[in-house]
């Protein structure tokens, strides 16, 4: 008899609601802590979302200090940065406020606040060895679901690979999902990481570490996705509701991926936003649908309970090889319904870098939850088929 033991990595506590992050300070004032270096960008400390947040830890008697020096793909240096203002702030609690680059780097931050070395002394899966302090993540986006993993990547100034730190003392105290923050998002930004999650979901849903439970949470994550991206992108009037279902679906892609893990499209697009700075979001969204082609023979059942979550019309008397091909065209639609390109050409990225990319990406450790065996020469043959956009469904269907 085989024996099946899992493990399912979730952070302590998760407050989610419209107007949730007023609470924060409540909750701090749990933790045996007196005073926060508040990591982020630049960009959301102008648009006014950390007020209420700062406000709450006021009110709760603690105290902070803002870093707002966080950049897109957040480098060794970055990171460094963020870590000597939490020492020079004196500070004993972390608390990422942004997008999937600001909490990565307070991630990272919390590392080095009681660990010694360079941040990518620890990159791998298990080599943080002293106890973090406490640690809150409120995302800004929806999403990366980074709020939730126990995972951060960070760049290698030198030689541009993103590199990923995992260890379950990343995983948050606390998580605060508050879908308000989500609002002053530009549409192009609501669109690229909408997709993000869809690509989370999509990923743990067919890969070879999935579990019950998070093939559950992905499965209703795709169907949200589908649902109300483009309501989310668009947001005429306030749509709460939109916005809601999709900083839901964000978090619960993310608890499924850090459990399930990924595929060959993190670990393609981790290359792309590495070489050429691509944003993740955008970098996934083009490349999903391709690797769901190329992984439908191994997947075929799996990709039709995909269809049908994005609502496609499945015709269960038919092979699900054909069938699943709706899956395919659906993310296509959608993706297209929130104006992402159809393919990398569209984009800063260059194919004369597609073996350099293939190699890359074959190291990539998202790779090894790709559902498909995947060896160089399939990485290239994906990448050659996103630069041109050749879709194979068109003739199935
Ligand atoms: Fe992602």
């Amino acid at each position: 008899m085989t024996r099946d033991i899992q493990m399912w990595n979730v952070p302590n506590r998760v407050l989610f609601g419209w107007g949730s992050v007023e609470q924060v300070g409540e909750y701090i004032a749990e933790f045996d802590a007196e005073r926060a270096l508040v990591v982020t960008d630049s960009g959301v400390e102008a648009a006014g979302v950390l007020d209420p947040l700062l406000e709450s830890i006021d009110d709760a008697g603690k105290t902070y200090e803002v870093w707002a020096g966080v950049e897109p793909d957040p480098t060794d240096e970055v990171v460094h940065e963020a870590a000597a203002a939490y020492h020079e702030a004196d500070a004993d609690l972390v608390l990422g406020v942004g997008g999937g680059s600001s909490i990565d780097t307070a991630k990272a931050t919390a590392i080095l606040a009681t660990n010694d070395g360079g941040i990518l002394d620890y990159k791998g899966s298990g080599n943080v060895s002293d106890e973090l302090p406490p640690t809150v993540y409120v995302p800004t986006t929806a999403g990366t679901g980074s709020e939730v993993g126990h995972w951060t990547i960070v760049k290698d100034a030198e030689t541009n690979v993103k590199e990923e730190i995992g260890d379950v003392k990343l995983l948050a105290d606390l998580a605060v999902v508050d879908p308000e923050l989500t609002a002053s998002a530009p549409e192009p930004v609501k669109a690229a990481t909408g997709m993000d999650v869809l690509t989370h979901a999509v990923e743990a849903y067919v890969s070879i570490k999935a579990q019950s439970q998070t093939s559950a949470l992905a499965l209703d994550s795709i169907e949200k996705v589908g649902r109300y991206l483009p309501r989310a992108v668009e947001y005429r009037g306030g749509d709460r509701e939109a916005l809601s279902k999709m900083a839901r679906a964000s978090t619960q892609a993310g608890m499924a991926f850090n459990g399930a893990g990924l595929g060959a499209v993190h670990a393609i697009s981790h290359q792309i936003g590495g070489k050429f700075g691509v944003p993740h979001g955008l970098a996934n969204a083009i490349v999903l649908p391709y690797v769901m082609e190329y992984n439908l023979p191994q997947v075929p059942e799996l990709l039709v309970e995909v269809a049908e979550a994005l609502g496609e019309d499945v015709d269960r008397s038919k092979p699900a090889s054909v069938e699943a091909y709706k899956a395919v065209r659906a993310t296509r639609r959608l993706a297209e319904s929130v104006r992402i390109p159809e393919t990398l050409a569209a984009t800063d990225a260059e194919a004369d870098a597609i073996p350099e990319l293939a190699e890359q990406a074959l190291d990539d450790g998202s790779l090894t939850g790709n559902p498909r065996t995947t060896e160089r020469e399939d990485l290239e043959e994906i990448l050659e088929n996103a630069f041109a956009g050749e879709f194979r469904y068109d003739s199935v269907l």
